[in-house]
């Protein structure tokens, strides 16, 4: 029996616990999901957040649908049980590619080992090689990555591309890890990141428990802070890469992306592969997730705003390729021009 567990997820070889995130920094809560429709709950109301961690929690998510459905196996067609588990898991959030490519590849293995006694044990292993995989893909991007920082760089961050939002170690803070595993000296800037506040809930909260130096600014605070010098470079996750390198991550990425190009502060993107959706042309098509209005009106308990204000919540934004210097991947740093250098890659 496999069993992984980090500060995101365990799978204890019979379900799958998640912190729920919407307690951090404040309370360390779980919720233990046993069921298909528990993992539909954890990502739609955010318990788990973060492309790559939404990608493996959906992963054991299609093996809970399909060992809870498994008796009815054999009174419905195994495809459309497979079908009604993956619609359903798909149907949680819009932006995040990495949550259709877990369930596709968890599919792709359903399919090519129907008719094995044994396609209960080769899923959960799947579920397992998604999550540890993700934790050696961000390695390698922080290896890949620390080679743009020099010893004592500051990096503004947005949002949480850290260890939460991913299986471990992270993608933007995997950057920053490396660096310091490497032996430089690496402060971070993180962004409140209004209005879910992921900047100040979690990455303040990660990094500090991890002992690297951050300090916590509010989003209109990042271009002051670049026009004083104090930032070397920006390093930010994404939720999903179009073929030509058009980005899609948190709602105020893109202003950050706009600033740093006036600053002249390189700006890079650190995501894994499967973050990359070479099916999309450019960034014009990705869905962009619209959110309770609650989260602009209220903080916490506290309204914030007149009652019935209008109010508009996209959760992304899409920052054009040509604000961004480079993509660090597992494979290595992409350079623009992306069409070209995405499309070398995959053709390998
Ligand atoms: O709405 P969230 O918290 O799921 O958004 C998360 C982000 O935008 C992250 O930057 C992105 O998923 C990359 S995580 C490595």
């Amino acid at each position: 029996m496999k069993k992984i567990k980090t500060i995101t997820l365990e799978w204890n070889g019979n379900e799958l616990i998640l912190i729920d995130q919407r307690m951090l920094p404040t309370k360390k809560e779980y919720m233990i999901c046993k069921t298909y429709e528990d993992v539909y709950v954890a990502i739609k109301d955010m318990i788990v957040r973060g492309a790559p961690a939404i990608g493996a929690t959906a992963a054991f998510g299609y093996y809970l649908g399909l060992r809870e459905l498994s008796d009815s196996l054999i009174s419905e067609k195994s495809e459309d049980v497979s079908k009604r588990i993956f619609e359903k898991l798909a149907s949680s959030r819009p932006t995040a590619v990495n949550l259709f490519w877990a369930l596709k590849r968890m599919e792709k293995v359903f399919l090519e080992n129907i008719n094995d006694d044994d396609i209960l044990v080769i899923l959960e292993n799947e579920a397992y090689n998604i999550a540890e995989d993700d934790i050696k893909i961000n390695k390698s991007i922080g290896k890949f990555g620390q080679e743009i920082l020099s010893d004592g760089d500051t990096v503004l961050t947005h949002c949480n591309a850290g260890a939460l939002a991913t299986v471990d170690y992270g993608t933007a803070l995997g950057v920053i890890r490396g660096a310091i595993d490497s032996g430089k000296t690496i402060k971070v800037f993180a962004d409140e990141t209004r209005p879910y506040l992921q900047g100040a809930r979690l990455t303040a909260w990660e990094l500090m428990e991890s002992g690297i130096d951050v300090t916590l600014i509010t989003d209109n605070m990042a271009g002051w802070v670049m026009k004083q010098g104090k930032i070397n470079a920006v390093v930010v996750g994404a939720d999903r890469i179009a073929a030509n390198g058009d980005t899609a991550n948190k709602i105020g990425t893109y202003s950050v992306a706009v600033l740093a190009q006036k600053h002249g502060v390189p700006f890079y993107i650190a995501a894994p592969l499967s973050t990359i959706d070479i099916e999309m042309p450019d960034g014009e098509g990705i869905p962009i997730e619209e959110r309770n209005i609650r989260e602009i009106t209220h903080i916490g308990d506290k309204q914030i705003a007149p009652d019935n204000v209008k109010c508009f919540n996209p959760a992304f934004d899409v920052t054009p390729w040509n604000l961004i210097t480079g993509i660090i991947t597992e494979k290595g740093i992409l350079r623009p021009p992306y069409r070209e250098t995405i499309k070398k890659l995959f053709d390998k």
